[in-house]
């Protein structure tokens, strides 16, 4: 097996603006739906009051600092860059019909710099965030009106840089709507199955009306759905938990059905009936949905277990999405179970049942880091983890699977979603801050830093089997 990645595979890493750009509320930015989850995704909702401060709102100011950190990820080698553009650097409240001079000009400046160095954008349309104001004022999502104002907003988007960026997603983890509703589709926590899956099928439908205006504005351009790849494994090979474990995949395996098929499928006609959920679904949704994805992106930070024990069930549960844990599988010590086996099972699960390109947009392990006396990180845990599963990757693509680039999460450090900390990292830059927000930001090489740049170089193939 040739141990170098193909021509063309792109590497690099990827970031959120919500969690990197900090300038909250600069040049005419509004409130968007993270601003007022202090704690993150999982977070109580506050109303933003004068003088208060959440650590998201300086983040690692990227939204001044960047020329610099996009040198330093050309330094590492880089040929992509994931990134998302505030809809609210944009459209303010989400709603007005004149987009906001000033958001669009950042953005340019944003890719103008990545073009420099030849770094490809590939663009996430929303990640995690939406306009407050369409929450507040329409309901979010639950709201029709909500799949026109975001159609609005990516075709500004896709008209104003369609020489600049070819690569778009639209939804981030479009899936996690299921766990943390409001980030998703702007509802409260604990709202019925009913209202969250209609806001999801709005959202479904804007997904792809963007698919629509990018193949329309965007000569060569591409959109890929972006899913939250949470690969179940039956505890035990009794049928009953197989069974279960299938089911509760096609839990989020039904948005990459949607968006890569073009309609719902069959199994989820009894998931609603068994639910009492009754969709309104318009004739025009259903020739909507039709424009499919020419991609597939996800994430892929670990995968867990399930079984149709009640005791093993409630016993042991960890992680953000509340999995069953696999003995066979050591933890982070954010309890995220590490398994670069299960990438490669993912990937030729999804090229299997897709038939599509993928693109790993997110992987990476969170993990504290110390700064030694002189200053180094050796953060050599963080290089083994993207390591490992890099050479799953490698052996996914032998398989056949084809695969468009790999960007890992957070390549500079950043605040995390599920807890707006800062002591949970991913960089191979470190960046001085706490959890309060308080440092001086000052950028710093890590270990992996230079072990990353050398796979780059080497297309893979110093990685250690
Ligand atoms: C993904 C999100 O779920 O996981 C990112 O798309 C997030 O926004 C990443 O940061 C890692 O999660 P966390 O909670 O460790 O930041």
């Amino acid at each position: 097996m040739t141990q170098r990645f193909p021509d063309g595979f792109l590497w690099g890493g990827a970031v959120a603006a919500n969690q990197v750009e900090g300038a909250y509320l600069t040049d005419g930015k509004g409130l968007s739906t993270s601003d007022l989850q202090p704690q993150g995704i999982f977070g109580e909702i506050k109303q933003r009051v004068a003088g208060d401060f959440s650590v998201k709102d300086r983040a690692i100011d990227f939204y001044h600092r960047f020329p610099e950190d996009i040198k330093l990820f050309a330094e590492m080698g880089f040929t992509v860059l994931r990134t998302s553009i505030a809809w609210t650097r944009i459209f303010p409240q989400g709603d007005e019909t004149q987009p906001n001079e000033a958001g669009l000009a950042y953005y340019d400046r944003l890719f103008d710099e990545m073009k420099k160095y030849g770094i490809t954008p590939l663009v996430t349309l929303s990640h995690y965030e939406m306009p407050y104001g369409l929450v507040a004022n329409y309901g979010g999502w639950s709201n029709r009106k909500t799949i026109d104002f975001f159609e609005n907003y990516a075709r500004t988007v896709f008209e104003r840089y369609q020489y600049k960026v070819k690569h778009w997603l639209t939804f981030n983890e479009i899936n996690m709507s299921l766990h943390a509703p409001f980030t998703g589709v702007g509802l409260a926590a604990g709202s019925s199955k009913q209202a969250i899956y209609q806001a999801i099928h709005h959202q479904l439908v804007a997904s792809a009306l963007a698919v629509k205006a990018c193949h329309e504005i965007v000569a060569g351009g591409q959109v890929g759905n972006m899913l939250l790849g949470g690969m179940l494994y039956p505890l035990s090979c009794k049928p009953a938990d197989v069974l279960e474990t299938q089911q509760q995949n096609r839990d989020w395996l039904f948005f990459g059905d949607v968006q890569v098929r073009g309609y719902y499928p069959a199994y989820m006609k009894r998931f609603f009936k068994q639910h009492q959920i009754e969709l309104e679904i318009t004739p025009e949704d259903i020739t909507a949905l039709k424009q499919t994805v020419d991609f597939i992106s996800f994430s892929y930070y670990m995968t867990g277990c399930v079984t149709t024990d009640p005791e093993q069930n409630q016993a042991a549960r960890a992680n953000i999405l509340n999995m069953v844990p696999n003995p066979h599988l050591a933890s982070s010590e954010w309890g995220w179970q590490i398994d670069p086996v299960g990438l490669r099972y993912l990937m030729n699960e999804l090229y299997d049942r897709y038939q599509k390109p993928l693109f790993i947009v997110e992987n990476g392990l969170g993990a504290r880091d110390k700064v030694e006396a002189d200053g180094s990180i050796n953060d050599d845990y963080r290089i083994q983890y993207i390591n490992d599963h890099l050479v799953q990757v490698r052996e996914a693509i032998a398989d056949g699977v084809e695969v468009m680039g790999y960007t890992s999460w957070g390549p500079i450090d950043l605040v995390s979603a599920s807890k707006a900390e800062f002591s949970k990292r991913y960089g191979f830059i470190y960046v001085d801050c706490d959890d309060q927000g308080q440092g001086t930001l000052e950028r710093r090489r890590k270990e992996s830093f230079y072990w990353y740049a050398d796979i780059i170089k080497h297309h893979g193939a110093t990685l250690k089997a």
